[in-house]
């Protein structure tokens, strides 16, 4: 059973309040206790790692974002497991085909809100999207699934809120010092929780790895956002 966090987010730019569920690293897992979580939210978002590249699969997740874009709009981002497949080609066609958005160095509108995903433009020749991204009306998030990237790169970005995920909560916790993470190495500085007013970082929805967990409940968020 995953822990739903749940962040109050408060930005001034909403005529309605709206609840987002953030499910972020799923990693191919399992995905049933998820499901009951998305009715009385508005929409869906992953900030990547729905794969796992370490045995080059996403059926399950695609399943879970069927069912998920069967019921709620459901934006899909990237982070590194889906750049590491194969056929990352496939996987962007797939998603489309569930009828989600498939978000990679691109955003889109979705009422008041504008939703985006940064990966790492130049290192697959995308022309960076977040300025033309920043001088969009109304509430801009921004899908980043590497924190570690918007704190060296993106801070100074016009953005209302960053989802991240990548740290899996530092793996295991002592207190509120996460062990490790991809990215940041030992004793990272970045793992979970809100961090420079303006980015959360899920721990992430599974564990794609044979270390465990501990002390480091996976999870899912729930952002009510006005
Ligand atoms: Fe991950």
């Amino acid at each position: 059973m995953r822990k739903r966090t749940v962040y109050a987010w408060h930005t001034g730019k909403l005529s309605r309040p709206a609840r987002l569920l953030v499910v972020s690293d799923l990693h191919n897992a399992e995905y049933g206790d998820i499901l009951p979580l998305l009715t009385d939210v508005d929409a869906l978002l992953m900030p990547g790692d729905a794969a796992d590249r370490y045995r080059q699969g996403y059926g399950r997740a695609l399943r879970f974002i069927q069912k998920a874009s069967d019921r709620l709009p459901t934006f899909v981002g990237v982070g590194n497991h889906e750049m590491r497949l194969a056929d990352f080609t496939d996987f962007r066609t797939a998603v489309v085909q569930t009828g989600a958005r498939m978000l990679f160095n691109s955003y889109v509108r979705f009422g008041e809100m504008v939703i985006g995903c940064w990966y790492r433009p130049e290192q697959y020749g995308i022309r960076d999207m977040l300025p033309a991204m920043e001088a969009e009306e109304g509430v801009r998030i921004l899908l980043c699934h590497r924190p570690e990237d918007y704190m060296h790169r993106l801070r100074k970005s016009k953005v209302d809120l960053v989802l991240a995920g990548h740290t899996h909560g530092g793996q295991i916790r002592l207190g509120k010092q996460g062990l490790y993470a991809p990215g940041q190495g030992f004793f990272p500085k970045y793992t979970r929780g809100v961090v420079d007013e303006r980015m959360i970082i899920s721990a992430g929805a599974s564990n794609p790895v044979y270390i465990p967990r501990l002390f480091n409940p996976r999870e899912v968020l729930l952002i009510e956002l006005d």
